[in-house]
């Protein structure tokens, strides 16, 4: 992507003067697809007061680290790159530049002003709901010293404020629907960082996705922290008297409709929130991909009701079932917790035992980490170091098994692959399988951005290899 600098909206802002070459930016991305959203946000929001993209911290005028709080080591990487960091502003000031440093996402709404006294390198601190305000707090900090933390929660002023229009890399993309999270799971940040659910209106929505699809995106990724707890105000255009707030099934026939999009993902669901409109959509809706993240975390009751996930191992397994029936071409992913306080070895076999009888066709697990602030850390039962290791090992063999398994089955089916670009090798394209395995073969430069058929021929633990349909 390049980011084209607006001098006229430029120069409506109190930043930089229009003569001068463009800024370096550089952004750091840690943790989820939000993250990753946010990051594309900042830069395009940046773009119009000078702000060019680097793909290094080194000369960079400003440097931002988009943070993840979930696991402890994924906290303190960030200090370890601030340390880094600190390196070169130095060098940079006394060749008589300057640097600005920010930390923005959930480590910047967690620890906040923590932040600023532990590592000075640190400039502004701005958390996920508050990124909107950075072209203001950046001028200010030029000018004197303004305000330099912002960690309230208004989402809804956060994505009134954005613009519509985006500028997509590539021809996939992700669009944040949903933000936020009332669950409180008793080991999980996520609620502290990102504040309450909310759901961005329908039409503003349609809106993002028609800028996304107009750019030459073809497969667009629904996502939020429990995306299918969507319930955004209904368009001003839907008939009278039907309901003020549409759900996730609606949403998606609705962005299914625009031209130009050919796939449609959503992620991350809760198990508790599938409902059967959102069933029957995955069953319907041809350009939804057959492949669903549906997290389980555990297999054993006891320890469900202690995450505070609010279902049964039974209901989920029932849930798969009607999901499978609607869809049965449909791959499952999901995420594991092992080692959560009081959890035993039969508790861990249940675990085992549910991605036996489930079968998945990927899946990240996780040793369970204590999060300040989360009812988890407090709990009794704390379980070892060690037995959190060798639990995770066994628990990784199976999955590691299951996706082989998995990526091996599709060999010989003739897939539609939708090419990202070009691959190592000399007429090699690079492109995504609808179950999202990249995916490597020999075609033509022009099939860049079209989905096309490709024929499996091998496949890997993490990818695939084919020809195209009809091809040499
Ligand atoms: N909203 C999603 C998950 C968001 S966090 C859901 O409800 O499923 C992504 C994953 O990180 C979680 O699914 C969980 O498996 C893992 N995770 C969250 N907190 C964790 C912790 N304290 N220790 C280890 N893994 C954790
Ligand atoms: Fe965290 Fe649970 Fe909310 Fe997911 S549903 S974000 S795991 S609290
Ligand atoms: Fe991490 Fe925040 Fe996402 S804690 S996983 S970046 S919501």
């Amino acid at each position: 992507m390049s980011h084209t600098i607006h001098e006229d909206t430029a120069s409506t802002k109190p930043a930089p003067k229009a003569s001068t070459s463009p800024k370096k930016l550089f952004i750091k991305t840690y943790g989820c697809q939000m993250n990753v959203y946010d990051s594309e946000r900042i830069s395009e929001i940046l773009a119009p007061i000078g702000y060019e993209a680097i793909d290094t911290p080194k000369d960079a005028d400003l440097v931002i680290l988009n943070t993840c709080h979930i696991r402890e080591k994924a906290a303190e990487k960030v200090y370890s790159e601030l340390g880094r960091i600190r390196k070169l502003k130095t060098a940079k000031n006394e060749a008589g530049g300057k640097m600005t440093v920010a930390v923005a996402g959930c480590v910047a709404q967690a620890e906040g002003e923590e932040i600023l006294r532990r590592a000075p390198v640190v400039d502004l601190v701005l958390g996920p709901q508050t990124y909107h305000k950075l072209p203001e707090m950046i001028a200010k900090l030029s000018r004197s010293r303004g305000e330099n933390l912002a960690t309230e929660f208004d989402t809804k002023e956060k994505f009134d404020a954005l613009p519509a229009a985006r500028k997509p890399k590539g021809y996939a993309a992700f669009l944040t629907i949903q933000e936020g999270c009332d669950k409180f799971c008793t080991f999980c940040v996520v609620p502290y960082t990102r504040g309450a659910e909310f759901s961005r209106p329908v039409d503003q929505i349609i809106a993002e996705a028609r800028s996304l699809a107009a750019a030459g995106v073809r497969e667009i990724t629904l996502i939020g922290q429990n995306v299918n707890a969507y319930h955004g105000a209904a368009p001003r255009s839907a008939p009278p008297g039907g309901p003020a707030t549409w759900g996730l099934g609606q949403l998606i026939r609705h962005v299914a409709k625009i031209g130009g999009v050919e796939r449609l993902r959503f992620t991350t669901s809760h198990p508790r929130d599938m409902d059967d409109d959102l069933i029957e959509a995955l069953g319907q809706e041809s350009k939804l991909m057959p492949y669903l993240h549906l997290p389980l975390q555990a297999g054993s009751d006891r320890i469900l009701k202690a995450m505070n996930r609010g279902h049964t191992y039974e209901q989920y397994r029932d849930l798969i079932g009607r999901i499978r029936k609607a869809r049965p071409d449909l791959a499952l992913s999901s995420d594991f917790i092992v080692g959560f306080p009081g959890e035993s070895e039969l508790d861990f076999e249940r675990t085992m035992a549910a991605v036996r009888e489930i079968g998945y066709g990927s899946a990240f697990s996780f040793k369970y980490s204590v999060r300040p602030g989360t009812p988890g850390g407090a709990m009794h039962g704390q379980v070892d170091e060690a037995v959190k290791t060798e639990r995770l090992a066994r628990l990784q063999k199976l999955l590691v098994a299951q996706q082989e398994d998995f990526n091996k089955s599709l060999i010989g089916r003739t897939l539609p692959i939708l090419v990202e670009g070009t691959g190592k090798g000399a007429g090699e394209l690079f492109g995504r399988s609808p179950y999202l395995q990249g995916t490597h073969f020999t075609g033509p430069q022009s099939a860049i951005g079209q989905i096309v058929d490709v024929t499996i021929t091998d496949a890997g633990r993490n990818s695939l290899s084919g020809v195209l349909s009809g091809g040499p």
